[in-house]
């Protein structure tokens, strides 16, 4: 007899095993399919900066939900150590978001008074200050945003810490399993299609990243979403010469453990490629340099891409399929998928509860697309 689950994941990048974690503490019975390995494409190409004030630049539904779930962490920390021995390595040291000119600290100002005026902690430090708490930092320098309480995880182990946690609660996390198409009615989804197989279940989960949209295609679900690439390097240095991140308009450099700085990122849009090119490399060599200066001595570790899902509104897609009533999709976190992981995963398990949902999920619902839908 074949096993019917009560949630089919499609996806094991961060919100897929977010979710698979919640589903399983919600009681639910969790299949989750990954084509390749856990955290393959970008949940581990992140640089995993939690960056609620510093990546949303206004007010709204996407800083609602940001800071919600950069609140969810502290305790996150410890309940994904207890379920699944992984630390996710959470530091909470802030962010400096950099003004180089005058134009640029006129914007982070506003920033500054949109996220103050909502109960933000966030100031505005001038030159000296920011050199007095950053000595290493050079070039060109107005002043700064500094913004304590966005702080930074090992993506990586976020990801696995979620699965890890959700097969030690029940999930069945299953790798290099590939989902093809769906088997469905004119109202609902009842089986996948996969290179090992058919596997029936109660609803079903679309959390495949940049390629939700050939899935959602299936699903009669047109998308308008489309590739971000984005390169990263790191580095190990001598001594550490940062405490907080540093976030420019050009790049952002992250002090991690081991004297380790991890550097991004480029946006290259409409490509799958996750090749390295020398010229994403060499601008943000080039831009961080200019930031930091000893960093042209530090030892070169290694550098990768990953793909970002963008939407083209910079919100994601989070709440139900339209017309298939027993799907759910969560996709499009493009910059911030790291971030709002936590929450994604709770909203979904609350979504398969019946739960009430936040009023601002209808920014990020699947009704706002204008296409006509076809049963
Ligand atoms: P993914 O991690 O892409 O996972 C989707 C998974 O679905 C993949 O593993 C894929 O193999 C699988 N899949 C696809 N199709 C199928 C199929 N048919 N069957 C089975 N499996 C399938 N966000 C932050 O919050 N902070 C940051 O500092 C940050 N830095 C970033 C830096 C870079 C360079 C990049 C590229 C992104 C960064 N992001 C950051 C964004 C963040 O990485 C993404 O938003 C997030 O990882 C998306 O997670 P996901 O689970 O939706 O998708
Ligand atoms: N949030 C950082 C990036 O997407 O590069």
């Amino acid at each position: 007899m074949s096993t019917s689950y009560d949630v089919i994941i499609v996806g094991g990048g961060v919100n897929g095993c977010a979710s698979a974690y919640y589903l399983s503490k919600s009681g639910k019975k969790v299949l989750l399919l990954e084509r390749e390995r856990i955290a393959a494409k970008a949940s581990s190409a992140a640089a995993g900066m939690l960056g609620a004030q510093v990546e949303v630049t206004e007010e709204g539904p996407l800083f609602e939900i940001a800071k919600e779930s950069r609140a969810m962490f502290p305790s996150l920390q410890s309940e994904l150590k207890e379920f699944s021995g992984i630390d996710i390595e959470l530091v909470q040291k802030g962010m400096l978001k950099i003004a180089r000119t005058e134009k640029e600290a006129q914007h982070l100002k506003q920033m500054l008074e949109f996220q103050q005026r909502l109960g933000e902690k966030a100031s505005w430090l001038d030159k000296e200050a920011v050199l007095k708490r950053e000595p290493a930092l050079g070039g060109e320098l107005v002043g700064a945003m500094d913004i304590p309480m966005d702080g930074h995880v090992n993506p990586e182990k976020l990801t696995h810490a979620f699965a890890k946690a959700a097969t030690n609660l029940g999930a069945v996390v299953k790798e290099y399993v590939e989902v093809y198409s769906f088997q469905r009615d004119k109202d609902s989804v009842f089986a996948v299609e996969t290179s090992e197989g058919t596997y029936s279940g109660a609803s079903f989960l679309v959390a495949a990243g940049a390629w939700s949209k050939r899935l959602l295609a299936e699903l009669a679900l047109p998308i308008p979403a489309y590739p971000v690439k984005g390169e990263c390097f790191s580095v190990i240095t001598e001594r550490p010469l940062i405490t907080s991140t540093i976030f420019t308009d050009s790049c952002y450099i992250v002090p991690k453990s081991g004297n380790r700085l991890v550097v991004g990122a480029t946006m290259v849009p409409h490509t799958f490629s996750e090749h390295v090119t020398i010229g994403g490399l060499s601008s943000l060599m080039s831009e961080a340099t200019k930031a930091l200066p000893a960093i042209a001595t530090a030892n070169f570790e290694r550098s990768w891409a990953g793909i970002r899902p963008q939407t083209g509104d910079e919100l994601p897609f989070l709440g139900g399929h339209p017309i298939l009533k027993n799907v759910l999709i969560a996709t499009g976190h493009y910059r911030n998928g790291i971030l709002l992981a936590p929450i994604t995963g709770k909203l979904v398990a609350d979504m398969v509860d019946g739960l009430r949902i936040p009023i601002y999920m209808s920014a990020f619902s699947l009704n706002r697309l204008k296409e006509p839908l076809k049963r």
